[in-house]
């Protein structure tokens, strides 16, 4: 069953259900070890995930983590904690942690409430596609391919929520809570994941501390570049010249991004330019994070 977030659509899966995880990604067209983040619709359904708040010597942890619940939850903030035996490996993808977050959707926080459950959820696209940032593009990907979709808003956000090992307070994947607003509210210093700024391929001995990164995202059909902001219309009428039909984004958004590549891959357009970000801003790092990936890292200079 796939749900709406204020991020991107999810595909819902048990849990706490070993095989549920493999289902969820046969369904995207590719069996994965990538661990899943774990959706739930209450403070209290951490307890069923994580023993840190049984725990006197973690009372530095479960502090931290109430403080950002309260102010991010529902919301895009994901967090990792040790998990449960009860979590099972194939959930979180063979690591001892689980991630967690709650979701700002009013139908999916009932869905959870009303499985007896808690819903791990990947993106619900076709492994390697945009991220689904509404009903129809969930539609076009996963149509005979799942049970149900809950036809709910389009994505306010656009992204996928940022992801934060609360223990180290690093950053894993930016989203649109950034570290400047999780400082503000926990007095810590933040910091991004080194994995964050290189290009994943390029280091054979990378393992990264958030294993989904290493995998080609999110993918248009067609070839994606990386333009130079100034360069970007003389850029557009060389492409054009050549007698290509070409898709541009003069400034890649989060809420429309994922969209915008859906959109260019439904008329048929044979490159994809988009100008970059300026940097320094944290906003434009998680923007940019999701426009590189998509585009292969093609980075013209
Ligand atoms: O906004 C979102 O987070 C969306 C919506 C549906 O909630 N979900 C989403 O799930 O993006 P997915 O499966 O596409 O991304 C899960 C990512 C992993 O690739 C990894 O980067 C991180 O979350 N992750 C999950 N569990 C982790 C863990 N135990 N340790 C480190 N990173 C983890
Ligand atoms: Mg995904």
């Amino acid at each position: 069953m796939a749900f709406p977030t204020e991020t991107v659509y999810g595909l819902g899966a048990d849990a706490f259900d070993p095989e549920a995880a493999k289902k969820a990604y046969a369904a995207k067209g590719r069996p994965s070890d990538n661990p899943l983040i774990v959706h739930i619709a209450k403070f209290e359904d951490l307890y069923r995930l994580t023993p840190v708040f049984e725990d006197e010597k973690e009372a530095e942890i479960c502090a931290l983590a109430s403080k950002l619940a309260e102010t991010f939850w529902p919301g895009p903030l994901t967090m990792i904690f040790p998990k449960r035996a009860e979590v099972p490996k194939e959930t979180t993808g063979g690591l001892d942690t689980v991630a967690v977050r709650m979701p700002a959707s009013k139908p999916t926080l009932e869905l959870i409430e009303y499985s007896g459950t808690l819903l791990a959820g990947p993106s619900a696209n076709l492994s390697g596609h945009p991220s689904p940032t509404c009903f129809r593009h969930v539609e076009e990907d996963l149509s005979g391919r799942i049970d149900g979709i809950i036809a709910g808003d389009d994505c306010e956000g656009g992204i996928e929520s940022t992801v934060l090992d609360v223990r180290t307070m690093t950053i894993l994947r930016p989203g649109l809570v950034t570290p400047e607003m999780i400082a503000a509210v926990t007095g810590k210093e933040v910091r991004y994941d080194k994995a964050l700024f290189s290009k994943p391929s390029e280091d054979p001995n990378y393992h990264p501390m958030a294993p989904g990164q290493k995998y080609r995202h999110y993918a248009p059909k067609a070839e994606m570049r990386i333009v130079p902001r100034d360069r970007l219309m003389k850029r557009v009428e060389e492409e054009r010249a050549k007698g290509r039909k070409v898709g541009y984004i003069e400034r890649p958004e989060a809420k429309t991004f994922f969209a915008m590549l859906r959109k260019f891959d439904d008329e048929g357009t044979d490159v994809i330019l988009a100008s970059a970000l300026p940097e320094g801003d944290s906003l434009s790092f998680s923007i940019m994070n999701r426009v590189l990936k998509s585009a292969g890292y093609n980075v013209e200079e």
